[in-house]
């Protein structure tokens, strides 16, 4: 076994290594990074929207649900995922937390 994935988040610069199956919005907590998840991570907002900047093949698919939430985040990118929805594989995450939240 090897050592755990580590996921980094931007701007913050925080990392936190996590087990295999964590979600991006749990990985940013043990991170000590704030990801807003207003409707508490069952994917019916669009608070959790990161963009991931390596890594995005070894996260878990993208489901039709979040599939459709994504369509209404701020700032869409090829590389957008939701938070809570994204786990972590066994490869290394960075992730970048989009400015202007409140914008969006
Ligand atoms: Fe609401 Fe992720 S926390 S969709």
């Amino acid at each position: 076994p090897g050592a755990m994935p580590k996921v980094t988040f931007h701007p913050a610069g925080r990392s936190a290594e996590v087990p295999p199956g964590t979600s991006l919005l749990d990985a940013a907590e043990a991170a000590g990074v704030d990801l807003p998840s207003n409707c508490g991570g069952v994917c019916a907002c669009t608070t959790c929207h990161v963009w991931i900047e390596a890594g995005l093949a070894s996260l878990s698919g993208i489901e039709e649900r979040e599939d459709d939430k994504l369509d209404e985040a701020a700032g869409l990118q090829p590389s957008s995922r939701l938070g809570c929805q994204a786990k972590v594989g066994d490869a290394d995450v960075v992730v970048r937390i989009p400015g202007n939240r409140i914008a969006s």
